[in-house]
């Protein structure tokens, strides 16, 4: 049998590093992601603060060191000033997928007007997909469920392992022959 997939699970929030309050958006990915894939796999968890350089260092270890076909991460995609979750993610990409926030802001505002205000995005480093979620628990099972059809054959593209999902729960599309 092979290893499980290793998934890096990155929470951006100066509140839960400072433990002000506990990391909600970490776990609520991990259940998102323990809903959808058959296929066996485990989180590689990191908390950082919102700062660029440690949010861009936790993506690089992820995606080099880590061997994580897919990084999520939450929190950081609003217009505050310490909001810089996508222009990390846009630092250490080599390709970026602008349809993932396209469509994770078409979802999200059916049920919440603010939806327009996170400039979450994804992109691919190497054979790593990075996707942001932002940092509302709520809003992740909304945007993940709504991208992840797609994320399977985008890792099978970029060179990663082949990911199942269950298809009662989510229908990842491959084209014909894929
Ligand atoms: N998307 C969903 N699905 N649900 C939400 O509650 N909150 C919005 C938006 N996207 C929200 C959402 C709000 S209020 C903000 S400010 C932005 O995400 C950015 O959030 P972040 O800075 O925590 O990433």
């Amino acid at each position: 049998m092979s290893a499980a997939v290793p998934i890096g699970v990155l929470t951006v929030s100066d509140r839960a590093f400072r433990g002000v309050y506990q990391d909600q958006g970490g776990p609520g990915i991990e259940a998102a992601l323990a809903r959808i894939l058959a296929t066996p796999w485990r989180a590689v968890r990191r908390l950082v603060p919102d700062e660029q350089a440690e949010i861009e260092a936790a993506l690089v270890a992820l995606a080099d060191s880590e061997s994580c076909p897919l990084i999520v991460t939450t929190g950081g995609t609003g217009p505050a000033p310490r909001d810089v979750t996508p222009e990390a993610t846009e630092a250490v990409c080599t390709r970026m997928l602008p349809g993932f926030g396209e469509l994770m802001r078409a979802v999200s505002l059916r049920a919440v007007p603010t939806a327009i205000l996170s400039r979450q995005t994804a992109g691919t480093r190497g054979a790593s997909l990075i996707v942001n979620l932002p940092g509302k628990p709520s809003a992740i099972a909304e945007c993940l469920d709504a991208v992840f059809p797609a994320i399977p054959y985008c890792i099978d593209l970029i060179g990663g392992p082949r990911l199942e999902t269950d298809p009662a729960v989510c229908r990842a599309f491959r084209p014909k022959g894929a």
